[in-house]
């Protein structure tokens, strides 16, 4: 067995997405309910320590070159900006990004950057006040935007803004929400919604697919696709908008289409939840206990081992709402998105 996490099918993950908690300070209809969900044990957690380790092994013994923190919300972990500075001391030093609805960034914009974050992906589904009270069940709309300019003023760019287009909900807001972006010089994604909620209320159905959301910009923009090399193994595939970002009041859009248009093929991916669990896939079925392993007094290598171990069962694609498709048994903010 050679050194990277490759699996069965010659890919090889070399982006780490480490979920940091499984809380959140939202309730997004299409996540969670309103009461929240029984949240993971304090005792179950890993600790900071145990996950910089985790981290370290995944950088320095199986090649990782990107760690993205991701939640439930992760600007809620009290020890972040410990854990991000640990994080940017790894050797080779990783890229690392943070998934966040930048609730709390107007805070900890400033002092993750300082600490070494190099960019953020920030949620944000709509531009109205009323619409964000309803789908997120908070009052917290003006935090949020205010968050996300001073992501871009603490240098953390490129920002981009990841929204989930709903029917009757926020769909008919997709070009207003690309001029918004566009006149601040971040980077919009449209994301077709997965069924990861913890309701289990996903209708393929009603999903806003990737081709709707084109054809509802297309109307005003004029999108020109990128070309697959440029697109790498990201989920997002992405289109120029108006001449692109070097020509004025142009840039980027991207659409990541789990559903209509999967990219598993390319899945550079590994994660693990926030109770040390590696997860080779958002609809993986089977967890590996990384957790009970170090807790257990487990060197470095033996760790590395069972990562490598757990890539040999990846899926070669996840399905989603194809015939046999299961949902996986935690839901989107307890895997880590
Ligand atoms: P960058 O491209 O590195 O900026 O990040 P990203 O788009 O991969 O990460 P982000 O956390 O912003 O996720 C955006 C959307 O992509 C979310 O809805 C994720 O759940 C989804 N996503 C991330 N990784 C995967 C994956 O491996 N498979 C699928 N199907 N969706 C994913
Ligand atoms: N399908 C697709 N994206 C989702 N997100 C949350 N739930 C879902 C879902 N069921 C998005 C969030 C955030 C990112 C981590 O995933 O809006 O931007
Ligand atoms: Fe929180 Fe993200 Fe789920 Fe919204 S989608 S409730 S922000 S974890």
């Amino acid at each position: 067995m050679g050194t990277a996490l490759t699996d069965h099918f010659g890919r090889t993950a070399t982006d780490l997405r480490l979920s940091v908690t499984d809380r959140c300070d939202l309730r997004c209809t299409y996540c969670m309910p309103a009461e929240g969900l029984p949240w993971l044990p304090r005792p179950e957690l890993l600790t900071d320590d145990e996950m910089v380790r985790l981290a370290a092994i995944a950088v320095g013994r199986l090649g990782v070159t990107e760690v993205r923190l991701t939640g439930g919300e992760p600007l809620i972990r009290p020890g972040l900006v410990g854990i991000m500075a640990s994080l940017a001391a790894l050797r080779p030093r990783p890229s690392i990004s943070v998934t966040t609805n930048a609730t709390a960034l107007e805070r900890l914009a400033g002092p993750l950057a300082e600490a070494g974050l190099d960019r953020v992906n920030v949620s944000l589904d709509t531009l109205d006040p009323e619409t964000f009270k309803t789908l997120t069940r908070r009052d917290r709309h003006e935090r949020v935007l205010a968050g996300i300019e001073a992501a871009a003023r603490a240098g953390l760019r490129p920002v981009k803004i990841n929204t989930v287009l709903m029917r009757g909900i926020n769909d008919h807001e997709a070009p207003a929400l690309l001029r918004w972006c566009l006149e601040r010089g971040y980077e919009l994604r449209f994301i077709e919604q997965m069924p990861l909620d913890a309701q289990h209320g996903w209708d393929r159905k009603l999903m806003v697919t990737a081709q709707e959301i084109l054809d509802s910009l297309g109307a005003h923009f004029r999108l020109e696709p990128r070309s697959a090399a440029d697109r790498g193994a990201a989920p997002a595939e992405t289109w120029l908008v108006d001449g692109g970002p070097e020509a004025p009041g142009g840039g980027r859009v991207g659409v990541i289409a789990s559903v209509t248009r999967p990219f598993c093929a390319a899945c550079d991916r590994t994660r693990l939840t926030a109770d040390g669990q590696v997860r080779t896939c958002l609809f993986a079925r089977e967890e590996t206990d990384l957790r009970g392993l170090l807790r257990g007094g487990a060197d470095d290598e033996a760790i590395a081992r069972a990562w490598r171990t757990a890539m040999l069962g990846k899926k070669a694609a996840a399905g989603i709402g194809e015939p046999g498709f299961v949902q996986p048994q935690r839901s989107m903010s307890a895997i880590g998105g």
